[in-house]
């Protein structure tokens, strides 16, 4: 039996609870359920306090270094972003900026975001897109755009929301033909 392919969330979030949190773990648990992969969910309060000094992957401290590790070693990503003025917070952005480019060469990306509201709805396609294709990964085309009114008590609560999250995750089988799903179970 091979290890099963794995799939890491990862939200560029503090706060718990969280909303991209909730996103991100919505979305990884129904891929994960209908792929077969391994699940694991990160936020930044997981990398923890050494990310804002650190220049380099070998400043993190171990806790840190495992997340990163996790996030470049996926066989699929699923990448959540707050939107703090339009685009990703900085914070988000370091954790990436550690990240070496061809750690994320041709690795599948869902990329999805929350806000307050809808009127920064594109930060996924002119914040998060562009930041995953300097890596030259596969950013899935359906990206995910989440607002407050589309959560209750952290939980994602939208039909719409749902469906679109469903036609992002059709878009995964493209990467795992069934035999190596097969292959890994
Ligand atoms: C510093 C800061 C800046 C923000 N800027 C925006 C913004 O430009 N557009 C928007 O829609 N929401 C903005 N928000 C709201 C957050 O994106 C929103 O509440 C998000 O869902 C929080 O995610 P979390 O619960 O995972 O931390 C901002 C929030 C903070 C704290």
């Amino acid at each position: 039996m091979m290890s099963r392919l794995k799939l890491v969330g990862f939200a560029g979030s503090y706060n718990r609870p969280s909303k991209t949190f909730a996103l991100v773990d919505h979305i990884a648990t129904i891929a994960s359920e209908r792929y077969g992969f391994e699940k694991r969910v990160h936020d930044l309060t997981d990398v923890g306090p050494t990310l804002g000094q650190a220049q380099r992957q070998g400043d993190l401290d171990a806790a840190a270094l495992a997340v990163l590790k996790e996030v470049v070693d996926a066989d699929v990503l699923v990448i959540g972003s707050p939107t703090y003025k339009g685009s990703y917070p900085g914070m988000f952005k370091h954790f990436i900026d550690l990240i070496d480019p061809e750690q994320l060469r041709a690795k599948p990306i869902l990329i999805s975001a929350t806000g307050g509201g809808d009127r920064h709805a594109l930060m996924v396609e002119h914040q998060l897109r562009p930041l995953f294709g300097f890596f030259m990964a596969h950013t899935l085309p359906t990206a995910i755009y989440a607002s407050d009114r589309d959560f209750v008590d952290y939980k994602v609560n939208s039909d719409a929301l749902k469906q679109r999250i469903g036609f992002a995750i059709d878009e995964i089988a493209a990467f795992f033909p069934a035999q190596k799903l097969a292959a890994a179970e």
